[in-house]
């Protein structure tokens, strides 16, 4: 198996082409057999309805090559299980979740040249999707269903890898409405996204945090990832129906009880950002990364937490998660599930 030329230690966040995707068609009430493609490319009706109303949602997940060699999906079900959200939340055709971790394996077997090296910390993002193919002009769902998966090996999302970044905050933009999609992973979301994120690069920083949709009172989605903060023993992260129930959040919060903190989840006012001693925001492309400082755009306050180094609760749970993944730490809950090649 020939490994592709790429440096493997300075990949970005960013799209390479891997030898094969794996695709699952939903027509005439069932899902068909996974077909293996080396293209990149789709044919789609024109009047597909993921192209003209946005049925289109998708996943994101990590392989990773361990310090042992061994190659480590992580919590792979519980993408599964919120790809069937994301596909009711917009009504598409849910995947079951055997069929979709099937997809998993194989998108993972047939691409393990570009399966990153343990030494290069990089990993290989799997990118599930699923989209609505059946020509609609009337606004109904679609009959006809796609899943695509496809991969692409990965380095650090932020472009300071694990380092204190600088964010800022803003009331000027909702990235979803109180009672809409943000719960769910769809495409309209980021699309809704882009505008307060360019602000955001434009002025120098790393995110835009959004506040709650409905009041501007609570924090609520840090980019595309979730904030936490730390006070003290206590790992505070927002509870709102408005943010994406992040797997990487739910496994910091079990590591964080694991290591005798204090775990809440609930309404988070802004004023409490004056009271945190560590922030940041975690997500499968994130992991979990330190923020430094965050500037409020609207009245220029500005919150300090350090831009030196990452605070001592962040490196812990950090290591340990990438511990986890990489097969340093053992598993003690059962989240990887080790891929047997032949
Ligand atoms: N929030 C948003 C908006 C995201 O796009 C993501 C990334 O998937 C997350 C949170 C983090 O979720 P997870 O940890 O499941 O990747
Ligand atoms: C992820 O963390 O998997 C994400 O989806 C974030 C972003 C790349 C969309």
């Amino acid at each position: 198996m020939e490994k592709p030329n790429l440096d493997w230690g300075n990949l970005p966040f960013g799209y390479v082409k891997a030898d094969y995707n794996v695709r699952c068609t939903y027509k005439d009430g069932k899902w068909g057999e996974i077909e293996v493609s080396d293209s990149e490319y789709v044919p789609l009706h024109i009047a597909a309805s993921c192209l003209h109303y946005g049925q289109e949602s998708f996943e994101g997940l990590k392989a990773f090559r361990g310090a042992d060699g061994k190659v480590r999906i992580f919590r792979m079900e519980e993408n599964a299980k919120r790809f069937i959200r994301s596909a009711e939340g917009i009504a598409m055709q849910p995947m079951p979740i055997e069929l979709f971790e099937e997809m998993v394996r194989k998108v993972v077997k047939l691409n393990e040249r570009f399966i990153p090296p343990y030494e290069s910390g990089a990993s290989l993002y799997i990118r599930p999707l699923e989209i609505g193919i059946s020509p609609k002009i009337g606004v109904s769902p679609a009959e006809e269903y796609m899943v695509i998966m496809l991969v692409t090996p990965v380095g650090p999302y932020f472009k300071a890898g694990f380092k204190p970044s600088k964010v800022c905050l803003s009331r000027d933009y909702d990235r979803v409405a109180p009672k809409g999609t943000g719960s769910i992973k769809i495409g309209g979301n980021y699309a809704a996204s882009l505008v307060a994120g360019q602000k955001a690069h434009d002025l120098g920083y790393a995110v835009m945090i959004y506040l709650d949709p409905k009041e501007k009172k609570y924090l609520d989605e840090a980019g595309a990832a979730n904030f936490y903060g730390v006070k003290g023993n206590t790992y505070v992260t927002p509870a709102s129906e408005t943010i994406l129930p992040s797997i990487t959040n739910m496994s910091l919060r079990q590591l964080a009880r694991d290591m005798g903190l204090e775990v809440e989840q609930r309404h988070i006012p802004y004023e409490e950002l004056a009271e945190f001693n560590e922030v940041g925001n975690c997500g499968t492309a994130a992991v979990c990364s330190p923020i430094g400082q965050i500037t409020d755009l609207d009245n220029g306050r500005v919150f300090e937490y350090g831009m030196e180094a990452a605070g001592p609760v962040t490196t812990s749970l950090y290591n340990k998660l990438r511990g986890i993944q990489y097969g340093t730490e053992p598993d003690t809950h059962g989240w990887c599930e080790i891929i047997e090649f032949d």
